[in-house]
């Protein structure tokens, strides 16, 4: 599909076809796809549990407002973002760095700078919140495009109990945060797509131009 097209398609759908699985292969490519997302220093500081069985997505459920399409989908993509993939020692810092190194990007010396560097970026309750959200946000995004473009429908859902889907999960909230949840499917044929909500203009968005 068309990048612009693919923009325009995306819609948050509210219907989805239960009886419609979404295959192990499908949401591997999905994940794959979304994966190219940028992050700050490549920490990719992002993660997935993806729920697929019908008592867990019905438990869920219960912790986002009750929302249909929390079961009603296939599948259902709880988005991580890592609060602490930042800090000299966490695997993701680790292993960005040696890449780095490894491809002649980074001289051996230069790891003082690039972890004080981060450190300086994001260290604090607020910033290491921060560097979570957005990165991880992004790669949600990259999620609900790359699922159009093969086909499936996709909705993002922040309405639902943070510290109670942690909870249920068993993740450690000064590690993680939930930016979002994702429903993933097919949408329900019979059902009607409502109209495409408004998007702000270029004049709104710009500020200014100086
Ligand atoms: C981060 C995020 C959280 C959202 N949370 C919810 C939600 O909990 N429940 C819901 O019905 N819609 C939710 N939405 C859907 C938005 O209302 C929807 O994306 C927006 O109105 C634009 O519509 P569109 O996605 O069809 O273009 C969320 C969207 C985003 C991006």
């Amino acid at each position: 599909m068309e990048f612009k097209e693919t923009m325009k398609k995306r819609r948050a759908i509210n219907f989805f076809d239960s009886e419609k699985p979404v295959d192990k292969e499908t949401l591997k490519g999905i994940v794959e796809t979304a994966a190219l997302t940028p992050s700050g220093f490549n920490f990719q500081p992002w993660g997935l549990v993806v729920v697929r069985s019908q008592e867990e997505k019905a438990k869920l459920r219960e912790l986002a407002w009750n929302q249909p399409k929390v079961s009603e989908a296939p599948v259902v993509l709880v988005v991580l973002g890592d609060k602490t993939s930042w800090r000299e020692g966490h695997k993701d810092f680790e292993r960005a760095w040696k890449d780095m190194v490894d491809k002649g990007l980074m001289k051996e010396n230069a790891r003082g700078m690039v972890a004080g560097g981060s450190e300086k970026l994001h260290q604090g309750t607020e910033r290491s919140l921060a560097f979570a959200v957005k990165n991880a946000g992004m790669f949600a995004m990259s999620l609900m495009l790359a699922a159009k473009d093969a086909g499936l429908d996709t909705h993002p859902m922040e309405g639902f109990d943070h510290a109670g889907v942690l909870g249920y999960l068993g993740l450690d909230p000064e590690r993680y945060f939930i930016p979002m949840l994702i429903a993933v499917g097919h949408f329900k044929g019979e059902k009607e797509l409502g109209p495409a909500k408004y998007r702000k203009s270029y004049d709104e968005l710009v500020l200014e131009e100086r």
